[in-house]
């Protein structure tokens, strides 16, 4: 059987706002993509996830959609669209569209429409109820809105409330509508037949809602995440339109557990390729706002379990930032490195050995080949981003005593940190843009930008290209079997890939100090052939006298090959 191409992907996120300005207005847009085509071409990618490009009123930076056929005036026309697929096309690169279909923007014409009365064609695209309480005035229900305080907002016009799982600007759809799902299925259509090669499923696990939406725990969490009728929808989706193209899915999936996971990924179900799952983003947050301390131990038991648990069963993203997440060197390194570029450097090119070498297809968000950190607050004003705006109204409204702590958290978690512009050179506003940047810029694009790690054959970037290019029909990273090695160690995450004619051990010290690694010695037998592919230090002995017993440096990971 052939290998589906999404298996052989190594996927770059683009979020479209941040990226590159190519007009000059400070608002990243499509022209900008497309002057960097060649660059992501020579990073080695073969496939772009672009994040929300369509038309919206920006309350959540485009997860709000106001028209799913057409494109964000901010970021150009359809006409630009075209071009940048062609462009990717005759670079050998595959584009998976932002596909949000949970809800709507409020500013959509069916909502619009659905508002005006009970009897409204559309009023049933959406979940309308009366409310609770002697005057009505009470929420129909007790869940609660992902972005903070009740799910629900009431309209004067119906007297009714209507749901919204995020801000009051993202009314949910009823999927339960067989009208609903047919409209889906003909926006995927509509971009499929224009060139698009996949979606990206935003909070997809939220589509199906428990009939009559009763009370549920945790805010509602049982009522609508992986509902009733989730797999049932999935799988009409992908036999009326997906099973039709050669394309790929990858549904956002909070909360899933591996078992949850086998059922959306697994062969032969007809619903999606594969899921992005967030225990390992959620070792070091809790409830996305909430930072803890990141403990090494519960990484590895995280990761290897997913990677033990859909071993040919299911298929894994292994990612570490997109635009949700802070930047990976600031949240998963427990000392701060960012100040120090070596060791920013070096833990970087850990991180994504970690990671790339799991099996799964990679993902790599703008910025993070670089290196890029977390950005410096100072103010409440510096937050612009719709959800830590929600918690600093709900802090000031119920408990103003919180507002240090809201400030301090936020710093570390708020999705901002990783919205900040993409940095290209040295330049004025890092080269993103010619006018004034819609959001800061991180001032130290003076050292960390993509003109700088082009140049230095010891950059995050040009280690990146080496992973890519590992990869690159390596069948052992492809589909050999994953094993934890160092299941124990307290400094060390190392594993190993096994297939049949090589094995790859990957060894990182996820520590600042140093540690010593001692081989298994049956691995390297008798006229074994070990080879050092990767390192990320230099000087380094590639020879089997070095394999077996050594000192690994601060942050210093390196892979071997092994064949009998
Ligand atoms: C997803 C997106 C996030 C957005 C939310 C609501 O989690 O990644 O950015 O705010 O869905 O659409
Ligand atoms: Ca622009």
């Amino acid at each position: 059987m052939k290998t589906k191409w999404f298996k052989d992907a190594f996927i770059y996120q683009i979020y479209p706002r941040s990226f590159c300005d190519g007009n000059g207005d400070g608002i990243g847009d499509i022209r900008g993509i497309i002057s960097k085509l060649d660059y992501l071409k020579d990073l080695g990618i073969n496939a772009v996830w672009l994040s929300p490009c369509y038309k919206s009123p920006n309350d959540d930076n485009g997860y709000d959609i106001s028209d799913y056929r057409d494109i964000m005036e901010e970021f150009g026309t359809l006409d630009d669209w075209k071009e940048m697929v062609k462009g990717m096309h005759d670079r050998g690169i595959k584009l998976i569209m932002d596909l949000v279909v949970n809800h709507t923007s409020d500013e959509h014409a069916w909502f619009v429409e659905s508002k005006k009365s009970t009897d409204n064609p559309y009023r049933d695209y959406y979940f309308w109820k009366k409310g609770r309480g002697k005057d009505g005035k009470k929420p129909p229900n007790n869940w609660i809105s992902r972005f903070g305080g009740s799910a629900w907002t009431y309209d004067e016009n119906t007297d009714e409330f209507y749901l919204h799982l995020f801000s009051k600007k993202q009314p949910d759809l009823n999927w339960d509508n067989p009208k609903v799902r047919e409209e889906v299925k003909g926006i995927v259509k509509y971009w499929l037949d224009l060139g698009a090669d996949g979606f990206r499923c935003d909070v997809i696990t939220y589509i199906s809602k428990v009939e009559g939406l009763p009370d549920g725990k945790l805010g509602g969490d049982n009522m609508f995440t992986h509902g009733p009728n989730i797999h049932k929808y999935l799988q009409e989706l992908y036999t009326d339109v997906l099973s039709k193209y050669d394309c790929m899915t990858v549904g956002e999936a909070a909360g899933v557990t591996t078992d949850q996971a086998k059922l959306y990924t697994g062969n032969g179900r007809g619903e999606l390729d594969t899921v992005f799952q967030f225990e390992h983003v959620e070792v070091n947050t809790f409830a996305q706002i909430v930072p803890r301390k990141v403990k090494l131990n519960r990484i590895k038991e995280v990761l290897s379990k997913w990677q033990t648990e859909l071993f040919g069963n299911g298929w894994n993203s292994l990612y570490l930032e997109n635009h949700d997440q802070p930047r990976c060197v600031s949240r998963y390194i427990n000392d701060n490195v960012d100040g120090d570029d070596f060791l920013r450097k070096q833990s970087a090119k850990m991180l994504m050995t970690m990671m790339y070498f799991q099996q799964g297809t990679p993902y790599v968000y703008q910025g993070q080949e670089i290196g890029m950190t977390n950005i410096e607050f100072h103010s409440e004003e510096e937050h612009v981003d719709v959800l830590s705006k929600t918690v600093f109204r709900l802090v000031k409204k119920y408990a103003p005593f919180l507002k240090g702590y809201a400030m301090r958290a936020l710093a570390i978690r708020s999705r901002d940190n990783a919205r900040t512009p993409m940095q290209w050179n040295a330049e004025k506003n890092a080269g993103f843009s010619d006018g004034l940047p819609w959001y800061r810029v991180n001032p130290n694009y003076t050292t960390i930008n993509t003109e700088e790690a082009l140049k230095d054959p010891d950059s995050v970037l040009n280690f990146l290209k080496k992973i890519i290019e590992i990869r690159k029909g390596n069948e052992t990273i492809r589909d050999g079997r994953y094993i934890d090695i160092q299941k124990d160690s307290k400094d060390l995450f190392a594993y190993r890939r096994e297939a049949e004619v090589e094995t790859l051990e990957i060894i990182c010290n996820y520590k600042n100090k140093e540690v010593n690694y001692r081989a298994d010695a049956k691995l390297i037998g008798k006229g074994a052939k070990i080879e050092l592919i990767l390192s990320n230090y230099q000087n380094i002995a590639y020879d089997q006298a070095e394999y077996r017993d050594f000192i690994l440096k601060p942050y210093e990971c390196r892979v071997y090959s092994i064949k009998k």
